[in-house]
């Protein structure tokens, strides 16, 4: 049977780690990255398209788009599995235009904001966030717009601890354009260390290794205002303990880096500051709740609310 795998990132990853012996798999398809992927190689979406195939299995997030560009391509439909199927808020009106001359701006904006499934406040000026990231973990993203207009008189940086390709970063630094934001990662993948102990799968590591510093500074809107610390955390906080930060992204997958998060940047959230622990609730990442429990043992716990988004986010406030 000829097996191939569309994506080259974590839904890939997961996939050989989890269900798919990699022996089986003909090629990775992936529309940018190149050479191989666990040993094996890496084609274009045409060069699929002149191959004979039996199953295309779409391990990636970007399930539409994909979807698109394939039909177009000519893929057979049938011979497609898609692994991603996240809870996509379609807006069924597709042009706005005619209307908007009709009924006034004022009231499309209007309508355009309820149409979406959880609303947050007009009163907001900031940026809304839209598009593919939306759809891929739309209470994660909608909770992070709600929070920015809480924050507003919170002093502080703003700082992402695990920031991999940087689509989560992307946001904080769209979303607070006036504040430095801190970035901490290797940008190389896992401590090798940490990760083999916690089992860690080859394609789960190998996913992670894919992303750069250039690649993160290209993908933001305000790279002026970012701090790059590069290496492994704890060791590249030095020089920030007098820092105080309004809002943090923890979210390096792993226990012993995520209680070091925890111990580094709780003490230092200020009060009515929020530090985002992503994948608390995620069963296939147990460390991360085994840390805080860890935490919360040696310093005592604070006020938490635990979302509803794909991997079980916990919201912690900043305690005076
Ligand atoms: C799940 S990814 C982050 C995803 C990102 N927050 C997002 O939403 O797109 C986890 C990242 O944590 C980084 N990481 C894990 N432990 C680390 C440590 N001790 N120091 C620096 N980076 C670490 C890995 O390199 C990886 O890029």
């Amino acid at each position: 049977m000829n097996i191939y795998v569309y994506g080259t990132g974590c839904g890939a990853g997961e996939l050989i780690d989890t269900a798919l012996d990699i022996s089986r798999v003909a090629a990775f398809v992936d529309s940018s990255a190149t050479g191989d992927f666990l040993g094996r190689p890496v084609i274009s979406p045409q060069e699929l398209a002149n191959r004979p195939y039996d199953l295309v299995i779409v391990a990636s997030r970007q399930a539409e788009e994909i979807a698109r560009g394939l039909t177009e391509l000519g893929i057979d439909p049938e011979k497609l599995l898609f692994l991603k199927n996240h809870f996509v808020p379609v807006d069924r009106n597709r042009n706005y235009e005619a209307a908007r001359a009709v009924l006034g701006d004022a009231y499309i904006d209007k309508l355009q904001h309820s149409e979406r499934l959880i609303r947050v406040p007009l009163w907001t000026q900031q940026e809304r966030i839209e598009g593919p990231d939306a759809e891929n973990d739309y209470v994660r993203l909608k909770t992070l717009e709600a929070l920015c207009a809480r924050l507003e008189n919170v002093p502080g940086v703003i700082a992402e601890l695990g920031v991999y390709q940087g689509s989560f970063a992307r946001w904080l630094n769209r979303l607070f354009p006036e504040r430095p934001l801190y970035l901490f990662d290797t940008f190389e993948g896992f401590d090798m260390n940490e990760a083999g102990s916690c089992d860690s799968g080859a394609g789960f590591l190998a996913a992670h290794t894919n992303t750069s510093v250039q690649r993160v500074l290209s993908a933001l809107p305000q790279p002026e205002r970012v701090h790059i610390r590069q290496g492994l955390f704890p060791e590249t906080a030095t020089g920030l303990e007098k820092e105080c930060f309004a809002l943090v992204s923890l979210d390096v997958d792993l226990e012993e880096s995520t209680y070091a998060g925890l111990c580094f940047f709780l003490p230092r959230l200020s009060e009515g500051g929020f530090l985002l622990l992503h994948d608390y609730n995620n069963p296939r990442l147990p460390g991360v709740q085994k840390a805080l429990a860890r935490y919360e043992e040696a310093h005592g716990s604070q006020a938490a609310v635990p979302l509803c988004d794909v991997n079980g986010t916990l919201v912690i406030v900043g305690k005076a």
